[in-house]
């Protein structure tokens, strides 16, 4: 039973280049038995983001690949094959993967986004959203494909925007429900699914 439960779990890395608060998020779902899914290792373009000060202290792996996209891509594939890593999940990463890595890896790539997609795809989506003074923005959870958070959605949730609140507590918000989107999306998609 156990056995047949450990071949079942899915290996995954974490990719991160900042904060990681989802990826912390992920981990302590992993330790809590909420998820069931392998971590096998966090990895980041950067020397040494945030996120790997936290990823270390729960004994998770962590590897720098450099800036370089191409040698980073190339360095995350031998470490896919190497560790049979079945899925890879974005949590701030924040380079742009090519379109043959994504092609190679397909419908193997989430990302968590913190807008309603297809609405304020990119950079500062909180501030977009908040500017333009819309009614509700949200957060959502994808496959990557080569376009600007254009992938299948796997999940999303709606966020109606309180103004009287200031923008920080706002990103906060919508923080918080991404931490909930991510873990939903992955029991879905990495679990249920596939
Ligand atoms: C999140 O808002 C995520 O949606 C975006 O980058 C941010 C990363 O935050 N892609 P953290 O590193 O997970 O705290």
């Amino acid at each position: 039973m156990v056995k047949g439960r450990l071949l079942l779990c899915k290996k995954v890395v974490i990719l991160v280049s900042g904060r990681g608060s989802n990826m912390l998020n992920i981990i302590k779902a992993v330790n809590s038995r909420i998820i069931d899914i392998n971590i096998n290792a966090v990895i980041s373009n950067k020397k040494e983001p945030e996120a790997f000060s936290k990823a270390k202290y729960y004994n998770i792996p962590v590897k720098s690949f450099g800036n370089n996209i191409k040698l980073f891509e190339k360095r995350l594939l031998e470490y896919i094959n190497k560790n049979n890593i079945d899925f890879i999940l974005l949590a701030g990463f924040m380079r742009i993967l090519s379109k043959d890595f994504v092609n190679k890896m397909k419908d193997r790539i989430l990302n968590i986004h913190p807008s309603y997609l297809p609405d304020f795809p990119g950079l500062d989506a909180q501030r977009k959203a908040w500017d333009k003074g819309v009614l509700y923005t949200g957060v959502t959870v994808h496959l990557v494909d080569s376009g600007m958070d254009t992938g299948k959605i796997i999940l999303q949730e709606k966020h109606f925007i309180n103004y009287t609140l200031g923008f920080e507590e706002f990103k906060n918000e919508l923080l918080k429900l991404e931490h909930t989107v991510y873990i939903e999306a992955i029991k879905l998609y990495l679990i249920k699914y596939t």
